[in-house]
């Protein structure tokens, strides 16, 4: 897909790629099993240095996890999202030349970028990511000047973390640094979900990258997407601890229903208006019973959908309650609610999510599991007491091995501070 007919499109060339820079070499063939977080910021530090012979500045933007209050977002719900540690690492400075070159080490590809003409790359979707920031900054009328960068992340692609808003937020947060635009954490969060839009496709809300720009150690957001209020939550979990289990299963939401879910609560939502208040601004503020009174005269998907929306944005405000009373149990029992809704009403969970759920929600241990993020596949997230976490995992992975043939993975997750920059001498 080209798209080279928007006026305000600045031009950029592809002039290579899949070019493994020299400087790479054997280095990253072992990068995956060697480096841990904070080597990466080394390693990007390291093949800029080299690659450039000057010192670059470097950005970390953490991916994100949601304790609750899903597919919310673009319906101007409650989210309570926080950042991880996995996170996107960007070592970035301004090319002296006319051309930027872009290294990205996950996919050991090399591009020179010449500033002239800007393409969606089908096969190289990482540049999109840059490319659909840069073009951001350029419809408000703030020129980029070319730049070389050097990317990385431990982010697990595709896993419902947001590896793309977290490698979006780090180009963003760079590019605002270095050209001194000014733009405050607000306007850079709105700036990358446009990104993600327009460029990339997906209609996603704005919950992944203002959390990647927000977050605080130790801490959840409890984020208003209407009006982008925020407050931060002490996340006192006591003898709990948040645990990923990784389907394998990846997720594509451009290519994924992500879409069609937007546009059935549109659909539900110009109908509320139509027919009971035209000032309601969002499906998250309907009324159970204005969904209720209107069953017959809804499509039932359509209403299926609305219904899983309404309660969500109910279930998040009570589950912040419960987390604030440190009342844990019912906070879980809210989050594998989610689930069911997001199971039966929302029908973005699969196969391979539903077993991981399904085996473990009953579990002593567990207070609560449900599928994370945008869903058809990625993660679970479950709250799990720590010293029962290595038993079940153990357990769960020989039976999702001998069920669904997929290897299982897990990640435990460690919340941490929002985009920022890093330092390395
Ligand atoms: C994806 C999107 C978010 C949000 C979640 C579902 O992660 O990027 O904006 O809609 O799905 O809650």
């Amino acid at each position: 897909m080209v798209r080279d007919n928007n006026p305000n499109l600045i031009n950029f060339t592809f002039i290579f790629s899949n070019k493994r820079t020299s400087n790479l070499g054997v280095l990253l063939l072992f990068y995956p099993i060697i480096f841990t977080m904070n080597q990466l910021q080394l390693i990007v530090n390291q093949i800029f240095t080299d690659s450039f012979n000057e010192k670059p500045m470097i950005v970390r933007s953490p991916g994100r996890v949601n304790l609750i209050g899903e597919h919310t977002d673009y319906n101007g719900g409650f989210v309570l999202p926080a950042a991880t540690d996995k996170s996107a690492y960007l070592a970035i400075s301004p090319s002296v030349t006319n051309t930027g070159k872009w290294v990205s080490v996950d996919m050991g590809e090399t591009v020179e970028i010449n500033f002239d003409e800007i393409k969606f790359y089908q096969n190289h979707r990482w540049i999109n990511y840059i490319l659909g920031v840069v073009q951001q900054f350029e419809n408000r009328g703030m020129k980029i000047p070319p730049f070389n960068c050097v990317l990385a992340g431990d982010v697990p692609i595709g896993s419902g973390m947001s590896s793309s808003a977290a490698m979006e937020s780090a180009v963003g947060f760079a590019l605002n640094e270095m050209n001194g635009f000014g733009l405050n954490k607000k306007q850079l969060a709105q700036l990358v979900q446009q990104a993600e839009n327009e460029f990339i496709g997906v209609k996603c809300g704005i919950m992944d990258m203002f959390a990647s720009i927000h977050g605080k150690e130790n801490n959840v957001i409890r984020l208003d997407c209407e009006t982008l209020e925020y407050q931060y939550f002490p996340l006192n979990l006591g003898d709990y601890k948040i645990v990923l289990f990784d389907s394998g299963v990846k997720h594509n939401l451009v290519e994924s229903e992500y879409n069609l879910r937007r546009q059935q609560c549109e659909e539900g939502l110009t109908f509320f208006r139509k027919h009971f208040d035209e000032s309601v601004k969002n499906l998250s503020q309907v009324p159970l019973s204005w969904l209720q009174s209107s069953k017959s005269q809804l499509d039932p998907i359509v209403y299926k959908r609305c219904q899983y929306v309404i309660e969500e944005n109910q279930r998040i405000l009570s589950a912040c309650e419960n987390l604030q009373a440190g009342n844990l149990k019912d906070f879980g029992i809210k989050m594998t609610a989610t689930h069911e809704g997001l199971r039966n009403l929302y029908e973005v969970s699969c196969k391979e999510l539903d077993f991981l759920v399904d085996a473990v929600w009953h579990e002593s241990s567990v207070l609560g599991s449900r599928v994370m993020g945008g869903g058809f596949g990625g993660c679970t997230i479950n709250l799990i007491k720590a010293n029962a976490i290595d038993e079940l995992f153990d357990r769960l992975s020989v039976s999702y091995k001998q069920n669904m043939g997929i290897k299982l993975k897990t990640y435990s997750v460690v919340t941490a501070n929002g985009t920022e920059l890093v330092i390395c001498d």
